[in-house]
């Protein structure tokens, strides 16, 4: 595909996945719009964005603000009259547990992981209507298909934007729109370093340039949905026991990260004094 021409955006873009994506498209031709709340970094990528497709620039802010979740996509129509694939990559990590966790945490996971996603969606389908077509495609994560302990409400997230994004494939039928979904695993970026309780995991990580390349194939190949790495024994065998055997693997993830007694305890005893979850001692 000639993406010389065309309008990208980009959410989440000033670190990881989001930064090797947007970089990939104004390699490859493209006008990038890049989103992120850090201005400094997301000044460098879109500065490096520029350097190869000068139209090119950066929209720092928070999405998860509806009105700026708008605004992105309305101000990347303003000022370059087009919009063609629109990457929600966006979201924060949550290894957290549930004794730990305040309902106000969770509905930012869900604002920032879930809605922005859908808002900026809902604001790109009508241009891309009035253009006679685009892309959307979708971040989400392997954790949706099969949660790790810690990870339920990240998990949540992304199975949200799952569901979300398959009624749209079939809702879009005939609108030259095509929406995707891209699955990670477990890639090599500054995700990890963000969590608030050490996740278990300490495999191998891959690197984000797997996941760029399944954004592109996505829209290149029309695909709706891509789990990377493809051929991770551990993905595959995670996938299998889901079908076969759910059971035996919320088992199996469980025996890998038990819940301490004394975390229970604990939480045991906060309820004892009528705190709700999350709130300290
Ligand atoms: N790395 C993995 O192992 C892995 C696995 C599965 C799925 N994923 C998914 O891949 C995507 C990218 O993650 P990553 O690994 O590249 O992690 P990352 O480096 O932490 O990137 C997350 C990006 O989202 C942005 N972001 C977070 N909250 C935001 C907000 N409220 N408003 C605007 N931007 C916000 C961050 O920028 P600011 O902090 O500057 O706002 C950052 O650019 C995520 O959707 C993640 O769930 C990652």
């Amino acid at each position: 595909m000639d993406y010389r021409g065309k309008v990208v955006i980009v959410t989440g873009a000033s670190s990881g996945i989001g930064r090797v994506t947007a970089l990939d498209f104004a390699r490859r031709g493209a006008a990038v719009v890049v989103v992120a709340r850090r201005e400094a970094l997301l000044r460098q990528v879109a500065d490096q964005c520029q350097a190869v497709s000068p139209k090119s620039f950066d929209l720092p802010g928070d999405l998860g603000d509806r009105s700026f979740a708008e605004h992105v996509v309305d101000e990347t129509v303003r000022r370059l009259g087009r919009l063609d694939v629109l990457v929600n990559n966006a979201a924060v990590s949550k290894h957290k547990h549930t004794y730990h966790t305040t309902a106000s945490e969770a509905e930012d996971v869900m604002r920032v992981n879930f809605l922005s996603c859908l808002w900026t969606t809902y604001a790109a389908i009508p241009p891309m209507l009035r253009q006679g077509g685009g892309f959307i495609v979708q971040v989400s994560s392997f954790a949706a298909k099969v949660p790790p302990p810690r990870e339920g409400l990240y998990a949540a997230s992304k199975a949200a934007m799952n569901a979300f994004s398959e009624g749209l494939w079939n809702d879009l039928a005939g609108s030259g729109i095509h929406v995707g979904i891209v699955h990670p695993g477990p890639i090599d970026t500054e995700i990890w370093d963000k969590e608030d309780e050490p996740p278990s995991y300490d495999g191998k990580k891959h690197p984000p340039e797997i996941v760029s390349d399944a954004i592109r194939e996505v829209i290149e190949r029309k695909r709706f949905e891509i789990t990377i790495p493809r051929r991770s024994p551990q993905l595959v065998a995670a996938r299998v026991m889901r079908l076969l055997a759910p059971g035996a693997l919320r088992r199996g993830m469980a025996w890998m990260e038990p819940v301490p007694d004394e975390l229970l305890e604990r939480a045991r005893e906060r309820s004892r004094k009528g705190k709700r979850l999350g709130e300290s001692d």
